[in-house]
């Protein structure tokens, strides 16, 4: 090894990595989502105000509404909407898809998601980085793993509704939903920059576009 890279390599140490959230420094900290610090998570809320509601959340519950143009609902258990997540690493969502439906292509820039089928029968897909696709049709029971950052989908190919919950090793995973991200923006990604990356003509954009209040 060269003397340069030896000293690359004992600069670089002192760095930890994390392959998720960092780990928390006390047991809990239920976040304080009005608390005007800002930092790498929530400011905690006082413990002396903390109550058994912060660690309980029902927020999965209850079905999601499928009537929209993808036919699917993803309602969110992050930190947002559990405070009690805050600094531990973790949240889960509940994905509702009606026949037929799909939860559309997107990626978590922060978190790995595993996921289960707790109903119907889905079609469950991934896209690495080197562009290959790997999928599965995935049925009650059966588990799937999206490795954080990656592209995936869930499309419902049974005759009956299907009901996934997935888990996040982030208390706020993020989710770049490409189709919102790209065509739906606020402010909008010029046009010519989406013809020339899809390689289409400007009336195809128009009409994405428009599907999404464009
Ligand atoms: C499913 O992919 C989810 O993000 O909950
Ligand atoms: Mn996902």
């Amino acid at each position: 090894m060269t003397s340069e890279l030896c000293l690359i390599l004992l600069l670089l140490l002192p760095f930890p990595s994390h392959s998720a959230d960092p780990d928390p420094l006390q047991d809990f900290c239920i976040a304080d989502l009005k608390g005007t610090i800002s930092a790498n998570g929530f400011p905690c809320k006082l413990a002396s105000n903390v109550t058994s509601d912060d660690f309980f959340f029902d927020g999965l519950s209850q079905e999601g509404s499928t009537n929209n143009s993808f036919g699917s609902s993803v309602t969110q258990g992050n930190v947002l909407a559990f405070p009690g997540l805050n600094t531990l690493g973790i949240s889960m969502n509940r994905v509702d898809i009606a026949p037929g439906g799909l939860n559309p292509p997107h990626s978590h820039p922060r978190a790995t998601e595993s996921g289960i089928v707790v109903q119907g029968k889905l079609l469950v897909g991934l896209i690495t980085t080197g562009n290959v696709f790997y999928s599965k049709n995935l049925t009650a029971g059966q588990m799937f793993v999206i490795p954080r950052g990656l592209v995936h989908f869930q499309l419902n190919v049974g005759q009956e509704k299907a009901l996934i919950f997935t888990a996040f090793n982030s208390h706020l995973p993020g989710a770049v939903v490409l189709p919102l991200n790209l065509f739906a923006s606020t402010a909008s990604v010029p046009d010519n920059v989406l013809t020339k990356a899809f390689q289409v003509e400007q009336t195809v954009i128009d009409e994405i576009k428009s599907k999404f209040g464009g």
